[in-house]
């Protein structure tokens, strides 16, 4: 089992521990405020290759480049005036930018699976300071082997690696729980590639534009990662429940107490009081504690599709979709 090291009691520790493993081309699982990374030196070619072994990825899928600060993300990509606003307005948070890699940058194109662009985020907290002290962009897709939820806290980080990971920085609980907003500028179209922490409207309402989805905007899916059925606990799942099975286990979401309950194996609420944030942050949690409990399948009642409502029913219908 990998090292757990508390950044919040040992911050020095963790920062140096860090800095030694990530040093040796050797990726360290680190906490975002999205959800936990698979980090490693972007600009080191042996070190992304055990990123894509370690998690079983697809070489085509590339990987998002974290960075301290928008000034370090520019030395990297070329902002566009559209894309400038929308990091400046969002960063650091829960945002990715897909943006055009500049021909100096050292981020190595296998981070990039090839393409000519580069998906940026600045994170907040601890991930942040990481970066500010490691002075070079870190690669870091979802904490998780492929295919399975991303994780949100340490512990989710380690179990699924077990003693292929070195070093886990726990940081507690990721505080948005879902998985970045992926945008792509492209002219003066904004466009959605992944819903994510960051409510989209509140990129409406800074920029007033409007945000494309990939089906109103009629164009192919343009995030690979994206293609595949994902984000799949081990039971099966059934979306928009009106009842519960014997058995089931229940994850609602309000307060709305469902017919069937009493026979529920376990019922679990995303947020007692309605709040998507909320919502956001257990969804990851509350699938894996149903799959703990050994659930035959998961119902979930419907969850509001406005604000983060948005990501939060994305990732139920790929936990839904049938797996291959
Ligand atoms: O919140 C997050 O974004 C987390 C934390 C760790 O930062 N990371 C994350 O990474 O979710 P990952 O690898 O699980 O998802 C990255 C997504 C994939 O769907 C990938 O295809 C897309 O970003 N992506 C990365 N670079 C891209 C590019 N140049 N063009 C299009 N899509 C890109
Ligand atoms: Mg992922």
């Amino acid at each position: 089992m990998a090292d757990i090291v508390d950044t919040r009691t040992e911050p020095e520790v963790a920062l140096a521990r860090a800095a030694d493993v990530l040093g040796r081309g050797v990726p360290v699982a680190i906490p975002t405020e999205t959800v936990y990374g698979l980090a490693a030196d972007a600009t080191n070619p042996l070190a992304i290759t055990r990123i894509y072994e370690m998690k079983g990825r697809p070489r085509f899928n590339p990987l998002i480049c974290h960075m301290a600060d928008l000034a370090m993300a520019e030395q990297h990509a070329v902002f566009d005036p559209l894309s400038r606003q929308i990091a400046e307005a969002f960063w650091p948070g829960p945002l990715t930018l897909i943006l055009p890699i500049r021909p100096e940058s050292a981020i190595h194109p296998l981070a990039r699976a090839g393409l000519d662009t580069v998906g940026i985020r600045v994170p907040t907290g601890f991930a942040s300071r990481l970066l500010a002290a490691f002075g070079r962009p870190l690669a870091a897709p979802s904490a998780n082997t492929s295919g399975r939820i991303s994780p949100t806290t340490a512990r989710h980080v380690a179990e699924d690696f077990g003693a292929r990971l070195e070093l886990v920085l726990d940081a507690g609980p990721a505080v948005v729980g879902l998985e970045s907003t992926i945008l792509k500028v492209e002219g003066e179209t904004i466009r959605l590639l992944r819903p994510g922490g960051l409510d989209a409207a509140e990129v409406e309402r800074i920029t007033g534009r409007p945000v494309l989805r990939n089906d109103t905007a009629g164009a192919t899916i343009e995030a690979p990662g994206m293609l595949a059925s994902h984000y799949a606990p081990d039971a099966p799942v059934r979306l928009n429940a009106s009842d519960v099975r014997p058995g089931e286990v229940l994850i609602r979401f309000g307060g709305k107490t469902l017919p069937g309950e009493a026979d529920a194996a376990l019922v679990l609420d995303l947020s007692p009081s309605g709040d998507l944030a909320e919502a956001a942050a257990n969804l990851f949690g509350y699938m894996k504690q149903a799959d703990a409990a050994g659930a035959g399948s998961i119902a979930f009642s419907p969850i509001p599709a406005d604000g983060l409502g948005e990501a939060i029913n994305d990732r139920l219908q790929r936990a839904a979709a049938p797996r291959g």
